[in-house]
């Protein structure tokens, strides 16, 4: 039996992925001459987007990627974003385009997603990958989903046969999430149950979860005694909440409420440090694999 922390370590897993895929890279760009390019999109100043997408442009500097950011103003049309996309599409020195969401109201997001070549669409958003991955053929997952994933194998902790409840729904983290761990494949092969707002008794399902997935988007409203002695948590939120204490003003806590489920879990990601750094880790695997399937096919 492999001894593992309870506290699972997203910050030095996210590390170590980097550091293979630094490697890779090299190995890459010394066969094929080419360094993989991601483009980052970024309209208005939502500032968590800005904190996001810059965190990510620096994480692509360090493992030897090319990127570029374009940030675009709130106004701007939504034809004009599907033509910078386009021009990203046709751009042989850019293997990943993402559009950092959410997006200005008056802009209409799937259409903004569809406009993004399927085989640029790290982000795993575009429906011809959301299909793929339903139906369990290859393709970009989802970078959060994807961590959660990987955070799983490298804890060695096997979903198989195991029941996952998932707490959110979002076409980001939630129906991926579920998608990807339903799946007759390794490290899945999971029994999942998809739990949201129209729940009506949220704890009646988490208290029967060996792994609950928490991506609510709500401070603290998964707490321990929700919990199966010895469950799996992953918290996949990140909310600010007040913290006068503090030099900033406000504190990150998950969607789960990490003092009471501690003593429950058998082993639980914190808030930060534990989904949130995995998430970026995906993105840059996601676009070394582009780069490959576009270069080498
Ligand atoms: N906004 C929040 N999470 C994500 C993500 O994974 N990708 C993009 N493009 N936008 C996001």
């Amino acid at each position: 039996m492999i001894m593992r922390h309870k506290i699972i370590d997203g910050k030095a897993i996210s590390k170590q992925i980097r550091t293979e895929l630094k490697q890779q890279t090299e190995t890459f760009h010394s066969e094929t001459g080419v360094l993989p390019g991601l483009a980052f999109i970024l309209v208005g100043e939502n500032p968590a987007s800005q904190v996001y997408v810059k965190m990510k442009g620096k994480a692509c500097a360090e493992v030897g990627f090319h990127s570029v950011t374009k940030v675009l103003p709130a106004d701007i049309s939504q034809q004009e974003l599907v033509k910078l996309i386009d021009a990203f599409n046709n751009d042989p020195k850019i293997h990943g385009i993402l559009t950092q969401l959410p997006l200005p109201d008056h802009i209409d997001e799937a259409a903004v997603i569809e406009s993004i070549d399927p085989n640029k669409d790290v982000d795993g958003f575009h429906p011809i990958n959301v299909g793929k991955l339903l139906i369990g053929l290859k393709t970009f997952r989802p970078c959060t989903p994807a961590g959660i994933q990987e955070l799983l194998i490298r804890s060695n902790i096997d979903p198989a046969g195991k029941h996952v409840v998932v707490v959110g729904r979002s076409n980001i983290v939630g129906k991926p999430i579920a998608n990807i761990l339903v799946q007759k494949q390794k490290w899945a092969n999971a029994v999942v149950t998809i739990c949201h707002t129209g729940a009506r008794d949220l704890l009646y399902y988490t208290k029967q979860a060996d792994i609950v997935i928490a991506a609510v988007g709500r401070a603290e409203v998964i707490t321990g005694d929700m919990l199966k002695e010895g469950a799996v948590v992953i918290d996949v939120g990140v909310n600010r909440i007040d913290d006068p204490g503090s030099e900033k003003g406000y504190k990150l806590v998950g969607d789960v409420h990490f003092a009471s489920a501690v003593n429950v879990a058998s082993a639980i990601t914190p808030v930060p440090g534990g989904v949130g750094p995995m998430t970026i880790a995906m993105l840059l695997a996601n676009t070394l694999q582009a780069a490959r399937e576009q270069i080498v096919g």
